[in-house]
């Protein structure tokens, strides 16, 4: 008999390979990145909010990162829409997430999130509870509008986010990715700009990252030692594009290793273009240097697969620097090990098994649109 089959593309090949994350063997390289909905009404991810990462897992997305679902900690968030990762009926439609998920091929991971400084008083779900972060600030220059964490506060927090995973194992999902980006909580301690403490938890980067730490240890102590702990950070900040955690590799390495042996598998270096070099001298990016500083598994993202160029580049068309070559050169080269996907993720929920398959004529633009919308 002969075998019809097509070649598998490069783009196949290299993002088919499966991959273990500690105890967790995910089936191939593709992650969906972790995106706010904010369709949970009281908290409750629900049937829309199943079907929505069941049918990408279906679809042949490897890892789903879900949105940040709020910690139980009275401060965590500011949204009643947000689902929460804590009360009964709370982690009850979790457990039915991840088992869709799971029927369904693929693998889960819940993103665990306090705001932190971001929280603006008044609002649900503890209209009462106040903002709170390491110094009272929200970005670099503010004047304080919240407050500065006394230790019981830490603790508190520390507790919540052990908790949080303890349950993440206990109602079925395969690991979890704690939210150190983007400018929320914890990043907030790891960031000069809005840490200005000076106490063991402020100073130098090592002494900024201890409270990150701290959570890394408590979580690893609360699961399995095989349960994969995934650590999301970035540079820059949802108040502030251009703010830098680290200017150089060496300051870079001076946050990640304490995380590294409190208990972190996996890093999640968050960029918003991953073809950009993150410092002089190398082509490296976030993620790239992650790795080599670090020697973790990496997980890279950053508008891939966003534009008309990425596609038409696929097709041979297009400026070669979104092409996926460009991202498939630095999987194959171990710059990274995983690549997340967010809004062409969000846009297409086929955008997976499209790339898998070479069908990227298929592939849909991406629409701010998408965003009104769960499906
Ligand atoms: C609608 C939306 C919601 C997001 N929510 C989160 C979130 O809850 N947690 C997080 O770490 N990042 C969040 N992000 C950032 C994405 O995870 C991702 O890093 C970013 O969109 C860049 O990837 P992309 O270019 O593939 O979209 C969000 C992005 C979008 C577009």
């Amino acid at each position: 008999m002969t075998d019809t089959t097509p070649p598998a593309s490069r783009a196949a090949q290299i993002l088919s390979r499966p991959i273990s994350l500690n105890g967790l063997t995910v089936p191939n390289r593709i992650v969906m990145a972790p995106m706010t909905r904010m369709f949970s009404p009281g908290g409750v991810p629900g049937e829309d909010v199943r079907s929505y990462y069941s049918r990408r897992a279906a679809a042949g997305v490897g890892l789903i990162v879900t949105e940040g679902t709020y910690v139980g900690h009275e401060s965590a968030g500011q949204s009643d829409r947000v689902p929460r990762f804590h009360g009964e009926e709370q982690l009850a439609g979790w457990a039915k997430v991840a088992e869709d998920v799971h029927a369904a091929g693929g693998t889960i991971v819940p993103q665990l999130w306090h705001i932190g400084m971001v929280r603006k008083q008044g609002e649900p779900p503890v209209a009462d509870a106040p903002a709170v972060g390491p110094s009272g600030l929200v970005t670099e220059g503010a004047e304080p509008t919240g407050k500065a964490m006394t230790q019981q506060d830490l603790d508190d927090v520390v507790a919540a986010f052990a908790r949080a995973a303890a349950d993440a194992e206990r109602i079925g999902f395969d690991g979890v990715e704690l939210h150190g980006a983007h400018g929320y909580l914890l990043d907030q301690f790891l960031w000069a700009g809005t840490n200005r403490r000076t106490d063991a938890y402020g100073g130098d980067a090592v002494a900024r990252t201890k409270f990150s730490a701290e959570i890394v240890a408590a979580v690893r102590a609360a699961v399995s030692p095989e349960f994969p702990i995934i650590f999301r950070f970035s540079q820059w900040k949802q108040q502030d594009y251009a703010a830098r955690l680290a200017e150089t590799p060496e300051e870079l390495e001076a946050i990640l290793t304490p995380l590294a042996a409190a208990g972190v598998d996996v890093f999640h270096a968050s960029t918003r273009r991953y073809w950009l070099p993150e410092f002089d001298g190398s082509d490296l990016n976030l993620a790239g240097w992650t790795k080599k500083l670090t020697g973790k598994q990496v997980i890279s993202v950053g508008s891939v697969g966003l534009d008309g160029d990425f596609i038409n580049a696929f097709q041979g068309e297009g400026s070669p620097v979104k092409s996926i070559d460009n991202l498939l050169d630095r999987l194959e080269a171990d710059e990274f090990d995983m690549v997340a996907v967010g809004r062409a993720l969000l846009q297409d929920p086929e955008w997976a098994a499209k790339v898998l398959a070479d069908r990227f004529d298929e592939l849909k633009a991406y629409d701010a649109a998408a965003l009104q919308t769960l499906s």
